[in-house]
């Protein structure tokens, strides 16, 4: 079952009713100022960091769902019926409902008693505010007297304490209400009126919330109580019942903002009301005005204000963004056989990777936005689908990421985005974590070929003084994996490698305590068969750059220490059929046919075969045909098999989930696109893209009833088929999944990938695909690609403007070439 449709040609998806099994949700802003939105308005907003500058609240787990949003009510004041034209809160009926989600946008229209509406939702460019658009028209064939009602719930700043500390908070909250324009007569009068949030300003904050309408206002509110009323929720305000405003000042409790606009419409009129939400920050000496004061000083916001309360700056904002997106989307365009694979490599599947680069773990409808910060080996990861849209930008974070890195090549697992420091709390010892650094830092220098990036001088955990070039960084990484090898001389899991979840050194039986952090064993013992293969395939790209740095000594370095891994890895991480997983605090195998649950994991196989292990000798293919038996569902390829069936003291947190979900034989997306690059590597198309498809969220889009989750982004799990609700999916958005699938299609199946000599082009195909164009811009050149099959196989043979050229990557054209056309055929 469907409950919208893809609007390719608009880039959108359109939701055609407002119950959907979750709340859809889209994001807000793409720079500083973010927002979460729901396909009801649903949702929250935030200035650079969920958790520390949160502006308006949102009830996590609520009943109803998704409470707290960018709310409007309409009332016809002719006889008092009122509605919400987004569905939420009031849920009446709608005689029509349509939720468009764009790149940075959303639109939601409604008609209700004879009143259509519609709002569109955005954050400008460069700018720290949300605009809501709405255009109201009267449909009836009579005059109507309205009311429009906004409301929003302002956070007080740090939404954990928000949510916490309520002694203090019910305190302190302020707002003030003001006429924006200096002559402006405030509520009720001539001019506009807006509502600023300010708690905390009076003392160590330098920053406020506003929130202004385009119209004179009636009326306003900003205490909650007064404007729902004692006892009552967001889905029956007191004020707008009655259909007055009561012109509240906040001082403590829970601020709000609501404003009340009269709308009188003709037969057949139209009307477009805008509200603008916004953040903004004062230098600490002229924060009051006047100085000796404690009013807020509004000089520099309130142009900003004036500017995008007018239509045509606002419509020009929009404008804007979406030629960007043009822009950003178009560094890559495909035209393939398959609708599911053009629509996410087009569209859905690059903007995710947008939303992951920005906000790494942080805040979706699974994550609070209080919880995590970034992840030094998940943002390496984000950066892998992201960096071909601002290369720049992705250079920013790796030297944010890296200057957190310890001296000792190893990483701080997190690190908070406002002070980009290394979060304590969490610390450090996921022995994968540095290795993830060499991979981003590779595909950065192939994507822009800006090696000066090596050069950088960068801190280690962010102590000055203690500065090296990037290079070295990348070498301590590495180094720090040669540092800690185990009995099996592979190397040592630490608290965790990628499987967070694959706790051997926890051996936790304390309720609460968290398999991240405790530690009881010293980690002499347990090691890890997936770092070994990321550590070969980290080597493997360290040799590339260090072949273009000019240091043979680290290029033999590098090779000699990845043959060594190799070598264990056959020797202590083999199994016959595929590959281990890991061995555990007792030294025993784990992901072995020697076990009765956990026989076997995916991630090995992956990882390993990626890192070209077992392609000569056949065990690739062997490893591959594993996980086709053990562990591929119709709904995508499960973590392990056999499932835990109870918890283990030496596994850790793995063994803590029901059998089929998260870790537990989940179907973990994130890694299944490591299976399809390594179909890729074996020169399987069918396979690869067979798996492609089956966690494909568009290609799911038929069973959304089942799948629950958003059809135009990948979500972190489905369940797995140990599980009572097999294909559902859960944790949608903010995974390594969107990049991973994302490089498994492009630069794989498609084979569409930056090498660091040029731009590679070969694909490896499914057998029923005959042909697919391709325009990839990569470096300021754009490349015209036709790629066309004339055989069965997979040989591919290129021509470049019309001249064939030896092996597949395409030499840089001369300086002032813009254009180049790619011909590539494939043959047996
Ligand atoms: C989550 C984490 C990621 C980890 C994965 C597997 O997605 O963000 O870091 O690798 O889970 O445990
Ligand atoms: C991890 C991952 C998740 C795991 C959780 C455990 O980092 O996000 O998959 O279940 O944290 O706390």
């Amino acid at each position: 079952m469907k409950f919208g449709y893809f609007d390719d040609s608009a880039r959108e998806y359109v939701i055609t009713r407002p119950d959907t099994p979750l709340p859809w949700i889209n994001y807000l802003g793409c720079e500083a100022y973010f927002g979460l939105i729901s396909n009801t308005a649903g949702g929250y907003s935030f200035y650079k960091d969920a958790r520390l500058r949160r502006l308006t609240r949102y009830r996590y787990n609520n009943a109803p769902l998704d409470m707290g949003g960018r709310y409007l009510y309409l009332r016809d004041n002719a006889n008092g019926k009122y509605w919400s034209p987004t569905w939420m809160p009031t849920r009446g009926t709608l005689d029509e409902y349509e939720c468009r989600h764009g790149q940075g946008y959303t639109i939601i229209t409604s008609k209700s008693n004879g009143i259509k509406s519609s709002i569109r939702y955005f954050v400008p460019l460069g700018e720290s505010l949300e605009i809501w658009q709405a255009t109201l028209t009267n449909e009836r064939d009579s005059d109507t007297d309205l009311s429009l009602f906004s409301a929003i719930e302002f956070c007080l700043w740090d939404a954990n304490d928000d949510a916490t500390n309520f002694q203090r908070n019910y305190s302190i909250g302020q707002v003030e209400i003001a006429p924006l324009a200096p002559n402006g007569r405030g509520a009720g009068g001539e001019g506009l009126t807006v509502i600023y949030h300010k708690t905390e300003y009076r003392e160590r904050r330098d920053h406020f919330a506003y929130f202004a309408c385009s119209e004179q206002l009636t009326g306003f509110d900003t205490i909650r109580e007064d404007f729902l009323g004692a006892y009552r929720g967001w889905h029956e305000p007191q004020v707008v019942e009655r259909g007055q405003s009561v012109n509240t000042e906040a001082h403590g409790w829970q601020p709000i903002g609501s404003h009340h606009v009269k709308v009188q419409l003709k037969a057949g009129e139209q009307k477009q009301i805008i509200f603008v939400l916004g953040y903004h920050e004062n230098s600490k000496d002229e924060k009051f005005d006047p100085p000796d004061s404690q009013l807020l000083n509004k000089k520099t916001v309130k142009p900003i204000i004036e500017k995008y309360l007018k239509p045509e700056h606002a419509d020009k904002a929009f404008d804007e963004l979406r030629d960007y997106w043009t822009m950003l989307l178009g560094k890559l365009q495909v035209i393939t056989p398959d609708e599911h694979t053009n629509r996410m490599v087009n569209i859905w599947n690059a903007y995710q990777c947008m939303v992951t680069f920005n906000m790494s773990r942080s805040a979706s409808y699974f994550e609070s936005g209080i919880g995590r910060g970034m992840g030094f080996r998940d943002s390496n990861q984000d950066l892998l689908g992201f960096v071909h849209m601002i290369p720049e930008r992705a250079r920013e974070r790796i030297l944010d990421i890296a200057a957190t890195q310890l001296k000792n090549g190893g990483a701080f697992h997190q690190y908070q985005p406002l002070t980009k420091r290394g979060n304590n709390d969490i610390g450090s010892g996921f022995n994968d974590d540095p290795l993830w650094l060499v991979l981003g830092v590779a595909a950065y220098i192939k994507e822009s070929g800006d090696w000066s990036i090596l050069d950088e001088q960068v801190q280690y955990e962010n102590e000055q003084g203690s500065e090296s070039q990037l290079y070295e960084h990348l070498q301590r990484s590495l180094q720090y994996t040669l540092d800690r090898l185990g009995p099996n001389k592979l190397p040592l899991i630490g608290r965790a490698d990628w499987n967070d979840c694959l706790n051997l050194n926890c051996f936790s039986d304390t309720p609460g305590q968290s398999f991240q952090t405790t530690t009881n064993k010293d980690g002499k013992v347990a090691e890890s068969v997936f770092i070994a293969g990321l550590f070969i395939l980290a080597c493997q790209e360290m040799a590339g750059i260090a072949e273009h740095y000019h240091d043979q000594a680290e290029v033999n370095k590098v090779r000699k220490a990845a043959a060594d891994m190799e070598e264990t890895v056959w020797e202590a991480g083999w199994d016959d059929d595929w590959f281990r997983r890991a061995y555990d605090d007792y030294g025993h195998p784990l992901g072995s046919k020697e076990n009765t649950e956990g026989k076997i994991f995916i991630e090995p196989q992956g990882i390993c075969v990626m890192a070209g292990l077992g392609v000569e000798n056949g065990n690739a293919v062997k490893a591959l045909d594993s996980v086709a038996e053990h562990l591929a569902t119709p709904h995508g390829i499960v973590l392990q098999q056999p499932a835990f069936s109870k918890y283990y003291l030496h596994l850790g947190e793995i063994s803590s989930y029901p059998p089929g979900y998260k870790e537990n034989a989940g179907i973990f997306c994130h890694n299944n696109p490591w299976v399809m690059i390594a179909e890729t590597v074996v020169r399987r198309g069918d396979k690869a893209f067979d798996y492609f498809k089956r966690i494909n969220p568009s290609a799911r889009e038929e069973i959304s009833e089942l799948h629950k989750c958003e059809p135009y982004v990948y979500a972190q799990m489905i369940a797995g088929k140990d599980a009572a609700t097999h294909g559902e999916a859960k944790n949608s958005w903010l995974t390594g999944t969107a990049a991973w699938n994302y490089v498994a299609i492009t630069q794989y199946i498609l084979g569409i990938r930056p090498a660091f000599d040029g731009l590679e082009v070969k694909p490896v195909l499914p057998s029923g695909w005959d042909s697919f164009e391709a325009v990839r811009n990569f470096q300021g050149v754009r490349y015209e690609i036709s790629v066309k099959r004339e055989g069965a196989g997979n040989k591919v043979t290129l021509e470049v403007d019309d001249r064939s050229i030896e092996g597949t990557v395409i030499p840089r054209p001369k300086d002032g070439i813009k254009t180049v056309k790619v011909k590539a055929v494939i043959r047996s």
